[in-house]
């Protein structure tokens, strides 16, 4: 077993917080493990509960599109992560304690997917792997570094699907995304949309 799969066993058998106790599935992630752009999304909800796969229900579907029409998808490209890999009960937020126990977990995903590019869905990505002060409505769409690595925040999906307008300038993140990927990992990358 390599040290990915490792991690993998380790967060599939904790028991680390409470989250462990009403939980169904613990939602590692997915995706490409050599991915160059990693999402980090804040928590399992219902449907990701059930399936133990991240971004597998509504927020999930419209993240599928927005690759798609970027020319990116989960096999090829992107890794999916979250700050909790547990769901919290009835959505709520995650607690400081929750995420503080499980953000090691994450660190070490993004220490052995090594991406050049990490996209923060929301404001609990933003806070929990940034800063806890930061506003994702200041700060979208604006390049960041965070350890030697490219960081783009951005509205989460569920945000997108609430209110129509901020579609747009979602839109305009994704698009600086895809012209990074072009410039630094793949001059090539074809997508039909931007
Ligand atoms: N919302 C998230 O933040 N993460 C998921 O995995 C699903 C929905």
């Amino acid at each position: 077993m390599d040290q990915f799969d490792l991690l993998k066993q380790e967060t599939l058998n904790c028991t680390k917080c409470s989250l462990s106790k009403t939980r169904n599935k613990v939602v590692f992630g997915e995706g490409f493990r050599n991915a160059e752009i990693m999402c980090i999304g804040e928590g399992p909800g219902y449907y990701e509960d059930q399936r133990g796969r991240p971004f597998v229900g509504k927020s999930g579907q419209l993240l599928d599109k927005i690759f798609a029409v970027c020319g990116f998808n989960r096999n090829e490209h992107v890794f999916i992560g979250n700050i909790v890999k547990c769901r919290p009960p009835n959505n709520r937020d995650p607690l400081l304690e929750e995420r503080e126990t499980c953000i090691p977990y994450l660190y070490k995903q993004i220490e052995l997917i090594d991406p050049k590019i990490i996209v923060l869905l929301g404001a609990t990505a933003l806070k929990g792997l940034i800063d806890p002060n930061a506003r994702i409505t200041k700060v979208r769409g604006e390049w960041m570094q965070w350890n030697n690595r490219l960081v783009m925040p951005t509205f989460h999906p569920s945000a997108l699907l609430r209110n129509e307008k901020l579609k747009r300038p979602a839109w305009e993140d994704f698009k600086k995304i895809v012209a990074k990927y072009r410039e630094i990992i793949n001059p090539e990358h074809y997508s039909e949309h931007c």
